[in-house]
């Protein structure tokens, strides 16, 4: 399907975080407006371990963040990967990951975006990106977050 002005790519930002307002809630709002300048339809949901996700068919791309804590991925992403509907209505979708964390981008992607993948192995992923500090509110990184993924989208 050709994604127009009249019939825009809809992606979904489903997220973690144990700080309301913090530094992975700022970036999925910078990530949102990036998005929507693109002429994408967006909108954010607060992950739960037990959601019921059904509402993801909706969606064209399931955008997935978090922080990770304590070596983990924040609970509630990886425990609705793990214990709810969320892969079963992942199935077939094309989705995009980012983490924000302070170790170093290296130890994040061989530690921590495995933690995501091995849940996605059927899925096209479009983009992933480690946040670290410094690149929270970096306009450039996060435009060219938002254009790896729409170029992917467009191509695959
Ligand atoms: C309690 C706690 C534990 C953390 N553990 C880790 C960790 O194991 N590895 C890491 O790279 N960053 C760790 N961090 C850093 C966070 O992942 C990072 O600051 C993130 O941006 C926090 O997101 P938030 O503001 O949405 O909570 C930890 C932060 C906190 C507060």
């Amino acid at each position: 399907m050709t994604h127009t002005a009249a019939n825009p790519m809809k992606a979904i930002i489903l997220f973690d975080s144990k700080t309301a307002g913090g530094s992975t809630e700022h970036l999925i709002d910078s990530i949102g407006l990036e998005l929507a300048k693109t002429g994408a339809y967006v909108e954010k949901a607060r992950c739960k371990t037990t959601g019921d996700y059904s509402f993801i068919k909706d969606f064209d791309v399931v955008i997935m963040g978090a922080p990770i804590y304590y070596l983990l991925v924040s609970s509630n992403l990886l425990g609705a990967l793990l214990q709810s509907n969320l892969k079963k209505y992942l199935t077939g979708k094309k989705v995009a990951l980012f983490l924000t964390c302070g170790s170093p981008e290296l130890m994040a992607n061989l530690l921590y975006l495995p933690q995501l993948k091995l849940n996605l192995v059927d899925n096209t992923i479009l983009a992933e990106k480690i946040f670290a500090p410094d690149q929270l509110s970096d306009r450039t990184i996060i435009e060219k977050f938002v254009r790896e993924l729409n170029e992917s989208f467009r191509q695959k």
